[in-house]
């Protein structure tokens, strides 16, 4: 792990109020975390987990994710309402290759905790984290259909980079648009010395 994420990682456990004045516990996702997550996608409705690519109704994913914990590669941060794992997002990192400046983020609300403002302090939290450990830019992968998330991508400053007609498939087979949002981390003052 960088040194730069380390030194970040030390902010955590964190407490951020959300709307209703409700509080939210951060922090990133830990071994003991295995159930919890789990229990998390169990309680996506089936269409919504279709979209997700990874086989997340298998214990030995989540095991295989909690127990093989790389921050530096993949930093996925967990948000608890009132004690229960209810949201997480996660900045994935290249560490070599042409992508190596792009952290790409997702992310993930139990459908009984949306609309309080759960993701956007987790995105919030994870861009702050990317900016801090050197990064440039982050991306975010949608398939067509996820409409309100690209909705609040796109209110936390992402921009839409690319959409490429039905090029995706879902765990179904189904195909679907895919879509490509991006947002730059870099200051105008930072681009001025890049380029000078
Ligand atoms: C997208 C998702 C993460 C939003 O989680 P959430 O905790 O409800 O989001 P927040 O409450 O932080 O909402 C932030 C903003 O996004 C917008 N937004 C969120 N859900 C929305 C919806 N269903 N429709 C329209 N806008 C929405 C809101 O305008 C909100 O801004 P506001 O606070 O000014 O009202 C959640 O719906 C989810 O887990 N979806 C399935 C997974 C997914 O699509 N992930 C994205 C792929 S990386």
């Amino acid at each position: 792990m960088s040194f730069s994420i380390e030194l970040e990682l030390q902010q955590f456990p964190k407490t951020v109020a959300l709307k209703e004045n409700a509080k939210a516990n951060l922090r990133p996702l830990r071994r003991d975390d295995e159930k919890e997550l789990h229990q998390l996608f169990l309680d996506i409705p089936e269409p919504e987990r279709l979209f997700i690519k990874h086989r997340v109704t298998e214990i030995e994913t989540i095991r295989d994710w909690c127990r093989n914990l790389d921050y530096g590669r993949n930093l996925p941060l967990v948000g608890l309402l009132n004690g229960k794992l209810v949201g997480i997002a996660t900045l994935h990192q290249q560490l070599g290759g042409w992508k190596r400046h792009i952290g790409r983020v997702s992310v993930l609300v139990h459908p009984a905790s949306r609309g309080r403002g759960l993701a956007r302090s987790l995105i919030g939290e994870i861009i702050d984290i990317a900016r801090q450990s050197g990064l440039e830019k982050v991306e975010a992968e949608f398939i067509g259909e996820q409409e309100a998330a690209m909705k609040m991508f796109a209110l936390l400053g992402f921009s839409q980079l690319l959409r490429l007609e039905n090029y995706v498939k879902d765990m179904q087979a189904n195909s679907h648009d895919y879509i490509l949002m991006g947002l730059d981390l870099l200051t105008d003052e930072e681009y001025a010395g890049a380029g000078g």
